[in-house]
């Protein structure tokens, strides 16, 4: 695992957002794996900026994203297809057809099968962006999830609807179930590239950064037997776990 510890959150982001214009500049072709969340949003609004200049086309790139809240449309606010629309794909040049979020309605086992499918479609990522939940759920594998698990249905940890809440108008309103990539897809990518940033992602990052143990409890743990996977995380959060840079 690379440990990249940037000045800032913003500094996280353009070294991530720099990482995935090297891939898509060298492989015009290549699939990238996409999350939403809080934490890639200035990742994204650079990619735009870059696109917008022209300095990068995503005129032939394909994506699948990590996961879908299950019972939403497409069209919801809140929903991750609406959330990549409105945040990335509406802003670039990139074929909306090549684009890929699994659905929310329908029968969710189905749509899980679906997203297996698109993981490897074409080949898998060539990098997958991540982010990293409190619990340290990756995509929306919770604790106790496996290695071994394939895109699945998953059943949401309280923690993550509380954290979720902010997005909706109560807690009652976040989905308590969701569609993920799970950890073999996820691990299946070329590359991983994980952003981290705030106070509350301390324990999940510190279970990562601080020690050699690899456990279902802290999913993100996972990402210790990748190949080639990088942790971007600022010297705040590496101060705030001792991390030394
Ligand atoms: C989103 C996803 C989640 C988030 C995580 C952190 O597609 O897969 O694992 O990355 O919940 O969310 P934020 O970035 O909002 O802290």
């Amino acid at each position: 695992m690379t440990v990249i510890v940037t000045n800032s959150y913003d500094d996280s982001c353009l070294h991530a957002a720099r990482m995935i214009r090297e891939v898509v500049s060298a492989q015009p072709h290549a699939k990238l794996g996409l999350a939403t969340g809080g934490t890639p949003l200035p990742i994204y609004r650079q990619l735009i900026a870059w696109c917008k200049s022209g300095e990068l086309s995503f005129a032939n790139t394909r994506t699948v994203n990590l996961d879908e809240y299950v019972g939403l449309q497409g069209n919801h606010p809140q929903s991750y297809r609406y959330f990549m629309d409105e945040n990335l794909f509406n802003h670039i040049n990139i074929d909306k057809a090549n684009t890929y979020v699994a659905t929310g309605l329908g029968n969710p086992e189905e749509s899980a099968a679906q997203l297996e499918a698109k993981v490897y479609e074409g080949g898998v990522p060539a990098l997958q962006l991540l982010g990293i939940g409190a619990n340290g759920h990756i995509g929306f594998n919770e604790a106790g999830t496996t290695l071994t698990a394939k895109s699945h249905v998953e059943e949401l940890a309280a923690s993550t609807i509380e954290a979720n809440a902010r997005f909706f108008d109560t807690a009652a309103d976040v989905p308590t179930k969701a569609v993920t990539m799970g950890m073999k897809g996820i691990l299946a990518a070329e590359s991983l590239v994980l952003v981290a940033t705030g106070a509350n992602k301390k324990a999940a990052i510190s279970g990562l950064l601080m020690n050699d143990v690899v456990t279902p409890e802290n999913p993100a743990t996972f990402l210790k037997l990748h190949k080639n996977a990088t942790v971007i995380i600022d010297t705040h959060l590496a101060d705030l776990i001792g991390y030394q840079y």
